[in-house]
């Protein structure tokens, strides 16, 4: 069966439910969902949004912590708009209907690393993904946009190189289906369920890169894997971050024998960059033979820590963790992939008719290193100019002239269960090329999985199709830079690889 829309847009977080709200007056809209509506990254963010709001902030200082924290990566013309266009965006959500914090009738501002100023929205305290996610999910309940939930995305249509449509399986009915559509947003998110830690809920899985990678669109940025400093770390618990934000309040982190130790790593201490404190804590961490270190919260003083964060609190007390009172354990895991599906600033990809908003996209504004909260302005900043571009004739953005050109290599599909933790000891917060090298091999098996009409087994593919890219991306960078960090390459190297690499899928 064949249905026709304006546009489809694959994911349901705030890069997928923006681009449909914003876009509806054009036409018929289509969400298409893997898990139910809420099941993605976006309900799960903690800390906040960032824009320069704030009486002492500007975009020009926004921009400037962005490029420093990105390690000579940063596409500063993406970056400009990211900071420029944020507070306007932060007017649309208002006018969405999403509550920032605001006591006393003015905006909270909190602090997260590597920000020079206070100037991270957030809403209900932690919970500042969730309730912008619950906002326009109402919102997206409106004639003009159609929500599947359940259905997976499998494919997307091409024909004469630009975007006719989707195929999809309805997961609930075994049922294959076909859409038509001329333009396709990939709004699918991040890909933490490729490690054995992460702070991802289990649909972010990567599909929607690899998707459009087969489609034929370039992927870029692929090695630069953000790990998060601090996610809780204790036996059978499921992953949860414990948002910088905490540190921002004042927290310290101390290691095994309760000493403090950051200071001795960075100049910013407890709010160095996230490449720098998730290195040191492993650091600590092998040093002390511990699983672990401690996130120590009762220094953080004139905090009411159960009101700023409730979520947290509430965690840590399921835990059997009074954090007013008793250190967190916490250990770095798997956040956010820096690369993804090429675009330009306006969303497009190198396929005429096929977008990529979000963590799923790369506009190149993070470079190697993503600053904290950056994250959820990204979807709103990009996906509002996605939409601006949808009315005209589609034109892919230019193709890289230097992109790789990547065969499709064979060898058999192996069992599973294996594969996040191959990525977590080979591709992790430390990398050679020898266990590079080794998984590589590996994950060249899983990309071959044969197709079959269940979630499970969609995923296993298109999990190994990003995970042979991203090794692949990681072998070939003989350096360390931001998030990518080589034990055999230990130095910045910027005479070879101040450039960013990009795959483009071969015949
Ligand atoms: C956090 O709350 O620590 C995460 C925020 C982010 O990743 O941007």
């Amino acid at each position: 069966m064949k249905q026709d829309y304006r546009l489809i847009v694959i994911g349901s977080g705030i890069s997928g439910l923006f681009v449909a709200l914003e876009s509806r007056k054009l036409g018929p809209v289509l969400v298409l969902t893997k898990g139910s509506i809420e099941d993605c990254n976006t309900a799960w963010a903690q800390g906040g949004i960032a824009a320069a709001v704030g009486p002492l902030d500007s975009p020009e200082q926004h921009l400037a912590d962005t490029i420093a924290a990105g390690a000579g990566l940063v596409d500063v013309a993406a970056a400009r708009v990211l900071c420029y266009e944020a507070p306007s965006r932060i007017r649309d959500l208002v006018e969405y209907g999403v509550a920032f914090d605001s006591p006393g009738g003015e905006l909270a501002l909190g602090r997260e690393a590597a920000h020079s100023r206070a100037r991270v929205l957030h809403a209900g305290g932690d919970q500042t993904g969730a309730a912008i996610e619950t906002t326009l999910a109402a919102a997206a309940a409106t004639p003009g946009i159609t929500i599947l939930d359940h259905t997976i995305a499998t494919g997307i249509s091409t024909a004469g190189g630009a975007v006719t449509g989707v195929e999809a399986v309805d997961l609930a009915a075994g049922e294959g289906l076909s859409f038509e559509a001329p333009a396709v947003v990939i709004a699918t998110g991040g890909a933490g369920w490729l490690y054995s830690h992460t702070t991802n809920p289990d649909v972010a899985t990567g599909d929607g890169i690899a998707l459009a990678y087969e489609a034929g669109a370039e992927l870029a940025d692929l090695e630069f894997y953000q790990f998060h400093p601090t996610a809780f770390r204790g036996d059978g618990a499921p992953p949860f971050l414990i948002s910088e934000a905490v540190r921002g309040e004042g927290a310290v982190l101390r290691n095994a024998a309760g000493e403090a130790f950051m200071a001795g790593y960075h100049p910013l201490g407890d709010l160095a960059p996230r490449d720098i404190v998730a290195r040191a804590i492993v650091a600590e961490m092998r040093a002390a033979g511990s699983e672990n270190v401690f996130l120590d919260c009762t220094v953080a003083r004139g905090v009411d820590l159960a009101a700023r964060f409730p979520a947290i609190f509430a965690f840590c007390q399921g835990q059997g963790i009074d954090m007013r009172s008793a250190p967190i354990p916490v250990a770095p895991a798997a956040h956010y992939l820096m690369g993804g599906v090429r675009t330009d600033t306006f969303g497009r990809t190198t396929v005429p008719g096929l977008f990529a908003v979000g963590e799923a996209a790369c506009t190149g504004v993070h470079g190697a290193n993503r600053l904290a909260s950056n994250s959820l302005m990204e979807t709103v900043v990009f996906g509002k100019r996605t939409v601006e571009c949808l009315g005209e004739a589609p034109r892919g953005a230019e193709r890289d002239p230097r992109a790789i050109v990547d065969g499709v290599d064979g060898g058999p599909a192996p069992g599973h269960g294996t594969l996040q933790a191959l990525m977590w000891d080979f591709a992790g917060i430390e990398r050679s090329h020898e266990g590079l090298e080794r998984a590589l091999g590996t994950a060249t098996g899983w990309a071959n999985s044969p197709a079959r009409p269940t979630r499970e087994w969609h995923e296993l593919r298109e999990m190994g199709t990003l995970a042979r890219l991203m090794l692949k991306a990681a072998l070939l960078r003989t350096e360390s830079r931001g998030a990518h960090y080589r034990s055999d390459y230990p130095e910045q190297d910027d005479r070879h690889w101040a450039r960013r690499q990009v795959f483009r899928r071969g015949n």
